[in-house]
C-alpha cells in the first residue's frame, strides 16, 4: 500500500516518476487509460489524477503476470509493482511528462474491472452534456474536465491565501434562512417542527455578511453557496459559488483596489490571456449606457453607440422625427465592412432589432460610389453625411441606427454591437478587458408594481451628493454601487452600505415597504443598525463565471463538479424529484394534482 503520510513532493503517483528513478521498484495504482497488445508484449498507459504512466507486460519474464494483464480492459483499476527503467531509443514519448521512463511489471493486482463507459474517458470528443451530467464521476476523470477542477482548486486557494494575508478571516454563514431580497425567486424548505413555516436558501449571504460588521468583525469572507430560482443561462446555476467579502470604515475604491490587485494577480497566474489595460478603467453607468447600451460593455472591440439625435432634430424622415419630438433618441453603431451585406443579412439584424423592441432598424450602406438605404430619400444631404463620415462610417461601412426611447435604442444596439463583434470576429480572445462600472442609478420604476426597486441591492448606500434627490427625483439618485466587468460579463458587483438607519429606512420606503413589511422582512439588520454600525462596504464575485473565463469555457457548468443542467435538473442524482407521502403528511403540505410535473416516470 502507498504510505498515506508521504508528502506530495516525493509520493510515487501516475505523473511523477522520471528518467532520474530508473532502477527504482515501484507501485503504481490507478485506472487503466489505453491498452495495447503488440501480440507479445502488453502496453497499457495507467492513469491516475496527476498523470499517465506506461507500464509493460512481457510473456517471458512474468507469465502470470502477462497473463492477467490480457483480461484488463478499459476503466479496470489496478495496482502493478515493477521496476522503473528508460524507454527504449525511438519509443520516447515527448509528449507526456513520464515519457522518458516505463514500469516493468512484476506483479499486478486487478482492483476492481469496470463496465465499457457510455463515452470514451480517454477522448476529447463532444458527448451529449446529459450523458456526461448523467456519469459525472466518469465525465470528471476525463482530461478537459479535471483540468477545470484542478484550475478551479486552485484558483480558490489562491483567493483565500490573498486575503489570510491581508487580515480577512472566514466566517460560514447559514444556509437556512429567511427569504433574502437578491430580486430571483427564492427555493424554500419547508419545516417539519413548524407545519406550514418554511426557511428560505440564501440568495446571498448580504445580511449576514453586513451583521457580521456590526458585530465587528472587520474583513470577512467565504466562499460562499448562493440560491437563486432564476431561468438559466450559460453562465448562471440555480446555485453557484461567490467570494463573498464585506469591509468596515472602507470607501468604494478601498473595496475596488482590493478586488482588482486580486484578480490582476488572479488573471496573471492562471491565465495566458493579457490584460488589456492595468489599472481597469473606471466607467460610469451613464457612460457605459451611452457608450455600449448596457452595463458590462466588452472594452476588447469599439463599434461604440454614436448619438445623432441633434444632427436629425429637423429630419424630413418621419419615424425619426416623431421619435425626437417625443423625447425619445437616435443612435447608430458603424459595422466596419459590412457595407456589402446582403439582403438576407440585412433581414437577420433588423428581426434582432425587433426582438429588442425596435420598431424597426435603418441601414445605410456606405459604398466607394454610392451610399445605399432604404431612408437615404426622406434624409438631406447634411443628415445623410452626418450619419456616415460624420460618425466614422468610412466605404465599405455598414450604419445601423435605431430610433425609439433611450432604453429601447441602448437594448437593440448593444444586441447589435456585440452580434457584428461576434460575427466579424472583433474581440481578441487572447485580450482579458476588464473594467468597473460604478455610479448606478439606485432605484428604477416597476411599472408593473407601481414602485420603485432597487437596480442592485437594496442596501447599497447613495451618493450623498444626490440626496436631496430621493423625494424629487428618485430615479436620479446614484448608488455607491460597483460591479467589475470583464470581457463583457459580470464578474462582480458591490457596495458601500447605508450604515445609519435613517437612510436604509428612507429607501426602503420609497421602494414601497410598508412599515410592518419592513420590520417582518428586514427587521434584524434594521435593528442592528442602530447599535453603532460602522461604516461599511463589500462585494461578491461570481467564483464559476471567472473560472470559466480562465479556463476558456463557454459555460459554467464546465467548471462546477456537479451542476444541474440547463433545466435545472440534476440528471445524476434525478433531482428533483418526487416524494413520500408521509413526508408531505409530516409537513402538511397537500399537492395540486393538477400541478404535478411528471418529471421521471
Ligand atoms: P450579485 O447578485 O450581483 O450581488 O451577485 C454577485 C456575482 O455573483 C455572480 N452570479 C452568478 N453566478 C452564477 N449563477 C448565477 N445564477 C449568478 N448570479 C450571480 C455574478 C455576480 O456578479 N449580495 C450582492 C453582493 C454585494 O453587494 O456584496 C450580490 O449577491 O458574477
Ligand atoms: P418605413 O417608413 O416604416 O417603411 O421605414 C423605412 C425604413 O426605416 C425601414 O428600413 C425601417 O426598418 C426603418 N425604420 C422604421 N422605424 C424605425 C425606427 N424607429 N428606428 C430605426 N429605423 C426605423
Amino acid at each position: 500500500m502507498t504510505d498515506q503520510t508521504t508528502t506530495a513532493a516525493s509520493r510515487i503517483t501516475c505523473g511523477s516518476l522520471r528518467l532520474d528513478d530508473a532502477g527504482k521498484t515501484v507501485t503504481l495504482q490507478g485506472w487503466v487509460h489505453r491498452r495495447r497488445d503488440l501480440g507479445g508484449l502488453i502496453f497499457i498507459d495507467l492513469r491516475d489524477r496527476y498523470g499517465l504512466t506506461q507500464i509493460v507486460f512481457n510473456p517471458q519474464d512474468n507469465p502470470a503476470t502477462h497473463a492477467l494483464a490480457s483480461d484488463v480492459r478499459n476503466e479496470y483499476v489496478l495496482r502493478a509493482v515493477g521496476n522503473v527503467r528508460p524507454r527504449p531509443e525511438g519509443t520516447i514519448n515527448p509528449k507526456l511528462p513520464t515519457g522518458e521512463i516505463e514500469v516493468e511489471v512484476t506483479d499486478l493486482d486487478i482492483l476492481n474491472v469496470a463496465k465499457t463507459p457510455p463515452f470514451e474517458i480517454n477522448q476529447e470528443g463532444e458527448v451529449d452534456e446529459n450523458v456526461r451530467l448523467r456519469h459525472r464521476y466518469l465525465d470528471l476523470r476525463r482530461a478537459r474536465m479535471q483540468r477545470n477542477v484542478l484550475l478551479r482548486h486552485e484558483m480558490v486557494k489562491f483567493m483565500r491565501e490573498f486575503l489570510y494575508a491581508r487580515d480577512f478571516i472566514e466566517v460560514e454563514t447559514p444556509n437556512l434562512i429567511k427569504s433574502t431580497p437578491e430580486g430571483a425567486r427564492d427555493f424554500l424548505v419547508p419545516s417539519s417542527g413548524f407545519p406550514g413555516n418554511y426557511y428560505a436558501l440564501p440568495q446571498s449571504p448580504q445580511q449576514l455578511k453586513q451583521l457580521l460588521m456590526v458585530a465587528g468583525y472587520d474583513r470577512y469572507f467565504q466562499v460562499a453557496r448562493c440560491f437563486r430560482d432564476e431561468p438559466q443561462r450559460a453562465d448562471r446555476q440555480p446555485e453557484f459559488t461567490q467570494l463573498d467579502i464585506e469591509m468596515s470604515f472602507v470607501q468604494q475604491q478601498d473595496v475596488m483596489s482590493l478586488i482588482e490587485e486580486l484578480y490582476i494577480d488572479l488573471i496573471g497566474k492562471y491565465s495566458s490571456k493579457h490584460l488589456q489595460q492595468v489599472p481597469f478603467p473606471r466607467i460610469t453607468y451613464a457612460e457605459s449606457m451611452r457608450r455600449f447600451g448596457n452595463d458590462r460593455p466588452d472594452l476588447r472591440f469599439g463599434v461604440e453607440l454614436q448619438d445623432l439625435s441633434d444632427a436629425l432634430r429637423g429630419t424630413g424622415f418621419n419615424a425619426f422625427a416623431q421619435t425626437l419630438a417625443g423625447g425619445g433618441q437616435v443612435k447608430a453603431i458603424v459595422a466596419p465592412g459590412c457595407a456589402d451585406y446582403t439582403r438576407r443579412e440585412i433581414d437577420e439584424l433588423t428581426e434582432m432589432a425587433k426582438r429588442s423592441g425596435a420598431k424597426g432598424l435603418a441601414t445605410i450602406a456606405v459604398k466607394a460610389d454610392e451610399i445605399r438605404s432604404p431612408i437615404a430619400k426622406f434624409l438631406s444631404p447634411d443628415e445623410l453625411v452626418a450619419m456616415t463620415t460624420g460618425i466614422g462610417a468610412a466605404p465599405g461601412d455598414l450604419v445601423l441606427a435605431v430610433a425609439d426611447s433611450p432604453s429601447v435604442v441602448a437594448k437593440t444596439l448593444s444586441a447589435l454591437r456585440t452580434e457584428i463583434g461576434s460575427r466579424l470576429n472583433l474581440a481578441d480572445p487572447t485580450e482579458f478587458a476588464c473594467c468597473w462600472v460604478y455610479e448606478f442609478p439606485m432605484l428604477e420604476f416597476n411599472e408593473d408594481e407601481n414602485r420603485w426597486e432597487a437596480t442592485h441591492n437594496p442596501f447599497s448606500g447613495f451618493l450623498e451628493e444626490d440626496a436631496h434627490l430621493l423625494d424629487s427625483a428618485p430615479e436620479k439618485v446614484r448608488a455607491k454601487q460597483y460591479d467589475l466587468v470583464g470581457n463583457g460579463n459580470e464578474l462582480g458587483g458591490g457596495s458601500v452600505r447605508n450604515h445609519r438607519r435613517a437612510d436604509q429606512e428612507k429607501l426602503m420606503q420609497l421602494m414601497g415597504y410598508p412599515k410592518e413589511e419592513l420590520h417582518a422582512r428586514f427587521g434584524a439588520l434594521l435593528d442592528a443598525l442602530d447599535y453603532g454600525a460602522p461604516p461599511h462596504g463589500g462585494i461578491a464575485m461570481g467564483i464559476d463565471r471567472i473560472v470559466m473565463l480562465l479556463a476558456d469555457e463557454g459555460n459554467i457548468r464546465e467548471v462546477i463538479a456537479f451542476p444541474k443542467n440547463q433545466r435545472g435538473i440534476d440528471m445524476m442524482f434525478e433531482a428533483p424529484n418526487r416524494v413520500e407521502q408521509s413526508q408531505l403528511d409530516d409537513l402538511g403540505i397537500v399537492l395540486d394534482p393538477k400541478k404535478i410535473v411528471a418529471l421521471w416516470d
